[in-house]
């Protein structure tokens, strides 16, 4: 056969033209009457919302000429090139990351055999190059017309989020239905942001509890954005719409390594590293059962006091997030005293050996603030298996061998002294300020017991008992005995903090640490 100039030419022309017809027909989704109701719905399109997520011009896409394999139900006729999600990879401030976004427009976004397939394919991408996976769910979940092959895809997703745990970080946006299996994809990621008002995630829709239990519910009440950020404790962020949602995930990466063998980024800091901050010498109150706001330390230590807060509104009484100190990612666990004085219950046992398994798995070193006043008493947290929760937050604190830096501002009364970052556990910088109180339990509580016939036998019982507590506080309500005992390695200042964590965190840069070889361990689940 002899080719000649001209006819290659026209080839290539051809070539050209069904490419461009083939990508304009991916780009279209499922067309413009569908996009506009996407609109309409306060929701950006799948690629609209990878536009934002990423750097500009830096979206490759994959697999954009898939379609379904589907020729039940006149699907014959049906495809749409890309088949309802949009995948690739790009990079946000400057570093690459994996992407998928399901696209809303085409069959409702659901997940079909081939969808799940370029999905699947990007993540293996992303752990062969060790790069975080980004997920933005849109989905009306299994494509309805495939069946059990619709549900292979799925099990393949579970497979890949799970092997990929502690190797790539996995971050889910929920930005529009959610429901059935289809949950446990993001669920068994590390961080899941909703957006308020248009996402939702649960096992089973309203029309199914109203069938099964006769309860009456909206999809809103039952997994709508602000459940899970402060009932259920699922979600770690919420936004107020899609673009909000997109800065946070951004945000977010900013502070993780790429994969578990990397460090995360070193931020250039301008704020001085030997900043004092004075107003800290003042912020614990005198009297034991006065509250303040822990977030006051965190932000007048860190760096340009920015700190990135989870789960915010669940579990109050726990504080984490994540901020850099001297320019490094820390991951920071803190008892709040403004909420339950501190206390750590279920909840918050959970949210915080999460965050501090997290923080382990990425070489994000864990600073904790430590204001406790035990585990929460009484028959509804025993019930409920505090001591299964409390073991978990132990577990994590225990097994975590980034550096780990405690400072104790007032109480660390009774376990919670153990569990949270102590000596004990492997904790290495130790500080407390002058405030803190470390005992078996608070001094009230303690006279009360030990002390018990002299008080009873006294003439006047109420003035032996006050007597008893002062003499108790006296001796135990100092950091000074641990400090003795070397559990402590030094009383700080408040307002010297900054200084001394930033020289702490940058000694323990070369820390190595490993716990014995096993197959996995077994976390008190
Ligand atoms: C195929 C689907 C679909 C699905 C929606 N669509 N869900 N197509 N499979 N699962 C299509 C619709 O036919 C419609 O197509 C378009 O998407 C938009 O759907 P609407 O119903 O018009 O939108 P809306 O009113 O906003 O309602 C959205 C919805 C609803 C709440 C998600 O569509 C819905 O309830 N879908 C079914 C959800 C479901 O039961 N999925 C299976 C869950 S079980 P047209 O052509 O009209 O635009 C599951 C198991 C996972 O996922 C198992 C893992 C182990």
């Amino acid at each position: 056969m002899v080719f000649s100039a001209a006819g290659n030419e026209s080839m290539s022309r051809q070539v050209q033209e069904q490419l461009d017809q083939w990508r304009r027909r991916a780009e279209a989704g499922g067309g413009a009457k569908r996009i506009e109701s996407q609109h309409k719905r306060g929701k950006l399109t799948a690629r609209e919302r990878l536009e934002l997520l990423l750097d500009q011009g830096s979206f490759e896409e994959v697999d954009a000429f898939v379609t379904h394999r589907c020729h039940a139900f006149g699907m014959a006729d049906q495809e749409i090139p890309g088949d309802g999600v949009v995948v690739g990879t790009g990079t946000v401030h400057g570093r690459p990351v994996a992407v998928f976004s399901q696209d809303f427009t085409v069959f409702g976004g659901s997940l079909s055999e081939a969808n799940a397939g370029k999905i699947c394919k990007i993540m293996d991408l992303a752990m062969k190059l060790g790069i975080p996976i980004v997920g933005l769910n849109d989905s009306g979940g299994a494509r309805i017309q495939e069946g059990v092959e619709s549900l292979a895809g799925y099990s393949d997703l579970f497979l890949r989020n799970t092997l990929a745990s502690g190797v790539v970080p996995q971050i889910s946006a929920i930005l529009g239905p959610c429901a059935g299996g289809a949950v446990y994809s993001p669920a068994l990621t590390d961080f899941i942001l909703m957006v308020d008002g248009t996402s939702y995630m649960h096992i089973t829709g309203p029309d199914v509890v109203k069938t099964v239990t006769h309860e009456e519910v909206s999809s809103e009440d039952l997994g709508g954005a602000r459940v899970h950020a402060t009932v259920s404790g699922v979600s770690h962020f919420t936004a107020a719409d899609d673009a909000e949602c997109l800065a946070q995930i951004r945000e977010l990466l900013a502070y993780l390594p790429l994969n578990n063998a990397e460090d995360p980024p070193l931020k250039a800091c301008q704020d001085p590293p030997e900043r004092r901050a004075e107003e800290l010498d003042s912020l614990v109150p005198e009297s034991d059962d006065q509250p303040y706001d822990i977030r006051q330390a965190i932000t007048a230590i860190v760096d340009d006091g920015r700190f990135l807060e989870i789960q915010e509104s669940f579990a109050r009484n726990l504080v984490i997030g994540f901020a850099r100190l001297g320019g490094r990612s820390i991951g920071i666990v803190a008892n709040q005293p403004a909420v339950l004085a501190g206390v750590l219950d279920i909840d918050a046992s959970v949210k915080g050996a999460r965050f501090v398994r997290f923080c382990d798995a990425f070489n994000i070193p864990i600073l904790t603030f430590e204001d406790v006043p035990g585990f929460m008493p009484g028959s509804q947290q025993e019930h409920g298996g505090i001591i299964r929760h409390g073991a978990k937050l132990l577990y994590a604190y225990c097994e975590a061998t980034v550096p780990k830096l405690t400072v104790i501002t007032r109480k660390a009364y009774g376990g919670a002294y153990c569990v949270l970052s102590s000596k004990h556990i492997r904790g290495d910088y130790n500080v407390a300020w002058p405030t803190a109180q470390i005992a078996v339990m608070g001094a009230a509580g303690a006279a009360k017991i030990i002390f018990r016939r002299e008080i009873q036998a006294a003439q006047d019982p109420a003035a032996a008992e006050e007597q008893k507590i002062e003499e108790y506080r006296q001796r135990f309500a100092n950091p000074f005995i641990a400090a003795q005992r070397g559990y402590l390695d030094d009383v700080i200042q408040p307002s010297e903090s900054r200084q001394r964590l930033i020289r702490a965190l940058d000694l323990l840069a070369t820390k190595r640490d490993q716990n014995p070889p096993k197959k996995h361990g077994c976390l008190p689940l």
